[in-house]
C-alpha cells in the first residue's frame, strides 16, 4: 500500500482496535501479535512503520533531522507488510529494519511532528474487519483514541535489555548487554520526553507490568481485559 494514496479517512469506528502501547524491548510486539492471533485479528506493527521510514531515508542519504523531506518520504513511502515479511520499494527490508541503528534512527525521525502527521492515515487503514490490534506509542493517544481497550505494557530496563540482548544472540546478531542498556534508557528518555506524542501512559490505559509475567501470561491479561471490554459494551 502507497501511504500518499491514502486521501480519505480510515477511521472505523465499529470496528475494534487493541490498542498496545509501551517502550522499546518490552515485548509489546511478540505479545500484539498473539493476540491477534488469538482473536484473528489483523495486527499493525507501528514501530516498524518509523523503522522502514528510517532504513529509506538511511538509504535515500536523507538527514535524520530534515523534517521537510522526511515527511515528503513518508508520504510516498512504498511499504508493505506481508505475512511478517517487509517489502519496501519492491524489495525485502529484512533484518535491517530490526537493527539498533534502524530503532535508534527511528526514535530520532519520530520526534518530528509533521512526519508523524503523515504516517497517521497510513496507520489508521489498518483498521479493517475483524479487528485489530496496534502496538506503538500513540496507538491508544493518537491514532486510535476510540480503542476498545488500551494498555500500557513495560517492563523494568534491566529486563528489557536482557530480553533483547538474548533474542539478538538467538539470532545470531552482535549484541552488547550494557550497550543495548544505554541505547534502551536513551530511546526511553528521547520517546517520553518529545513533545508530539510523547510514550507515557494515559489514565484510560491499563497498566501491564512484564517484568515477572511470561509471554502467555501477558497474552491472557491483555484478552482477559479485552473481554471485560467486550461485556461492559454490550
Ligand atoms: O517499537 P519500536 O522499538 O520498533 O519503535 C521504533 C521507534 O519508533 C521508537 O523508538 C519510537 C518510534 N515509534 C513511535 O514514535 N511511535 C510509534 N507508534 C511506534 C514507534
Amino acid at each position: 500500500m502507497n501511504a500518499s494514496s491514502l486521501l480519505t479517512p480510515h477511521s472505523s469506528p465499529e470496528i475494534p482496535v487493541i490498542a498496545i502501547d509501551g517502550p522499546s524491548a518490552s515485548g509489546k510486539g511478540t505479545v500484539a501479535a498473539l493476540v491477534a492471533k488469538e482473536l484473528g485479528f489483523h495486527y499493525l506493527d507501528s514501530g516498524a512503520i518509523y523503522r522502514v521510514t528510517a532504513l529509506a531515508a538511511l538509504r535515500a542519504g536523507i538527514a535524520l533531522d530534515d523534517e521537510a523531506a522526511l515527511a515528503r518520504l513518508a508520504g510516498h513511502l512504498d511499504v508493505r507488510f506481508d505475512n511478517g515479511e517487509i517489502w519496501l520499494g519492491g524489495e525485502k527490508a529484512g533484518e535491517d529494519v530490526r537493527s539498533e541503528a534502524s530503532g535508534n534512527a527511528a526514535s530520532r525521525i519520530a520526534s518530528l511532528p509533521s512526519l508523524r502527521q503523515a504516517l497517521l492515515e497510513f496507520q489508521r487503514s489498518f483498521r479493517t474487519a475483524p479487528g485489530l490490534v496496534a502496538d506503538g506509542r500513540d496507538m491508544g493517544s493518537v491514532v486510535f483514541p476510540d480503542a476498545t481497550l488500551k494498555i500500557f505494557l513495560t517492563a523494568s530496563a534491566g529486563i528489557r535489555a536482557e530480553r533483547r540482548y538474548k533474542q539478538l544472540m538467538e539470532k545470531g546478531m552482535h549484541a552488547n548487554l550494557s550497550q543495548i542498556l544505554q541505547d534502551i534508557q536513551q530511546r526511553d528518555a528521547r520517546d517520553s520526553a518529545r513533545s508530539v506524542a510523547p510514550l507515557q501512559k494515559f489514565a484510560d490505559a491499563h497498566l501491564l507490568d512484564t517484568s515477572t509475567l511470561n509471554i502467555a501470561e501477558a497474552v491472557n491479561e491483555v484478552l482477559a481485559h479485552y473481554r471485560d471490554s467486550v461485556r461492559q459494551a454490550s
